[in-house]
């Protein structure tokens, strides 16, 4: 049994995953902003599999997330033997057009935060010679993304950092993972305004399917993940394809059908 802090639990990739380490017996300390969801998704869990489940209600976008967030688990007393940096959205268009505090906002959760998380929850890490950390990347991490540029930059971000802690830790206890799902059906894209989009048409995979998929590679402690045959022939035909025609593509994917 091991003490799991999970970062955007109360609906999609996030849900599951707290679904998924609940059931395997573990204590889970569920992070998002709704406090009400949080409860009932705590009612569901404590009830269901017999963990211990605590809640943190934050924007974690907000400067002192990471402070208030070690402020309270060491008033618990909990030390944290996984950290999943779940919690993300998109603020999706053309640059020109985008909401550039929603961006802002999306460095400040996809990048400040999860550096600053990271940073101290690895401290607890080292201490304890034991941890796992799971990153969300995107297939975006690795296609810079015309109509997505800040999302896919900061999820290009996210796979450099995870891959490079994947590095500095790989001879110790303590693993880091990065998992690149595609378009999966969650909430993302509705809150994006991007569901009728061709990318949200075709080949979306199922929360649980990504968790199901991922979750047997992550407890192996693999470097990187990315569920399903459509997703890695995505990334893999990105990386030997001209930069224009990966744009042009992605445009494509990008618009509205
Ligand atoms: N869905 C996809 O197609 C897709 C594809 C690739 C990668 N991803 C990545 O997967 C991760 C999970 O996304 P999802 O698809 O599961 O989306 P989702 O259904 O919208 O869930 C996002 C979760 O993050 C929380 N969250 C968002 N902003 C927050 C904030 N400022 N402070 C605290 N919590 C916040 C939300 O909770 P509250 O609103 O209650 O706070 C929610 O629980 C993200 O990192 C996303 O980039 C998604």
């Amino acid at each position: 049994m091991e003490n799991v802090l999970i970062t955007g639990t109360t609906s999609g990739i996030g849900k599951a995953f707290a679904e998924k380490f609940a059931s395997m017996g573990n204590n889970i300390i569920l992070v998002s902003r709704d406090m009400q969801k949080l409860k009932q998704q705590q009612l569901y869990l404590q009830n269901q599999y017999h963990v211990t489940v605590n809640l943190i209600a934050y924007d974690l976008t907000k400067e002192d997330a990471a402070d208030l967030i070690m402020e309270q688990i060491g008033n618990w007393n909990i030390p944290i033997d996984f950290l999943v940096n779940n919690a993300g959205f998109n603020e999706c268009g053309l640059f020109s057009q985008t909401d550039i505090s929603k961006e802002i906002k999306m460095i400040d959760l996809h990048i400040r935060f999860i550096t600053q998380l990271t940073k101290r929850i690895l401290s607890i890490m080292e201490k304890n010679n034991y941890g796992h950390i799971l990153n969300i990347g995107s297939t975006g991490s690795f296609i810079p993304s015309p109509s997505d540029a800040v999302y896919s930059a900061t999820k290009a971000y996210i796979m450099s950092f995870s891959n490079a802690l994947y590095g500095e830790y790989r001879n110790t206890r303590i693993k880091i993972t990065l998992l690149c799902p595609g378009a999966t059906e969650t909430e993302f894209a509705r809150k994006a305004n991007i569901e009728q989009t061709l990318l949200f048409k075709y080949a979306v995979m199922k929360p649980d399917k990504v968790v199901k998929i991922a979750y047997p590679k992550i407890i192996k402690g693999k470097r990187f993940i990315i569920p399903g045959i459509y997703n890695k022939l995505l990334v893999f035909f990105s990386k030997i394809m001209p930069i224009d025609i990966t744009n042009k593509l992605t445009m494509i994917m990008m618009n509205s059908h």
